[in-house]
């Protein structure tokens, strides 16, 4: 099937979604920090319209945002002047975990990146997550290094 469960669905992140526990659904993926309704909007509005940054929620039937995820599209000059997609922040909600709303984000931003002209998407998982974005139809290709502050 392609389809949501009965009653979900999937839309773009808006400003008022701090108020509906969007990043509560982050928390099952890492730290999020102690932050402000403002200071989210400020974020919020940094990354809309024309900024290339794309984060899509899940709704459940009762309109509680239960996963998100997103697509910063990456300018190149290389290959033409190529556009890259990256999917970053996959979280779905521990109680709604295994219902395929993981893979219907992963869907909905290659979906976005493709119709963006993004020549490929990429990510970094841990080893625990290949499995899943082997699922979603992509394959392992290279190594990630970082060197963090
Ligand atoms: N390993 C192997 N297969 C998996 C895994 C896994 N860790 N997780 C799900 N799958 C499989 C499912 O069984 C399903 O297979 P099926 O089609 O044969 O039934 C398929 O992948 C799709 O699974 P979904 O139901 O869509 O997965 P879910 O909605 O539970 O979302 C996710 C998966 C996003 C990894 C979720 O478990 C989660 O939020 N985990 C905690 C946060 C996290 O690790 N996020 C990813 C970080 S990497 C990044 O953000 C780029």
């Amino acid at each position: 099937s392609e389809a949501l469960p009965t009653g979900y669905s999937v839309r773009p992140l808006e400003r008022s979604d701090f108020q509906a526990g969007f990043l509560d659904v982050l928390r099952v993926l890492t730290t999020v920090g102690d932050v402000q309704k403002e200071e989210f909007e400020k974020r919020f509005d940094e990354m809309k319209a024309g900024s290339g940054y794309h984060v899509l929620v899940i709704l459940d039937g009762e309109e509680k945002i239960v996963g998100t995820g997103a697509l910063v599209v990456e300018k190149k000059f290389i290959h033409s002047l190529g556009l890259v997609g990256h999917i970053e922040d996959i979280a779905v909600t521990k109680d709604q975990q295994g219902k395929k709303l993981g893979l219907r984000i992963i869907q909905a931003l290659d979906y976005v990146a493709e119709h963006v002209g993004c020549y490929k998407t990429i990510l970094d998982c841990s080893e625990a997550n290949e499995g899943f974005y082997v699922k979603c139809g992509f394959k392992r290709a290279g190594l990630e290094m970082a060197h963090y502050y």
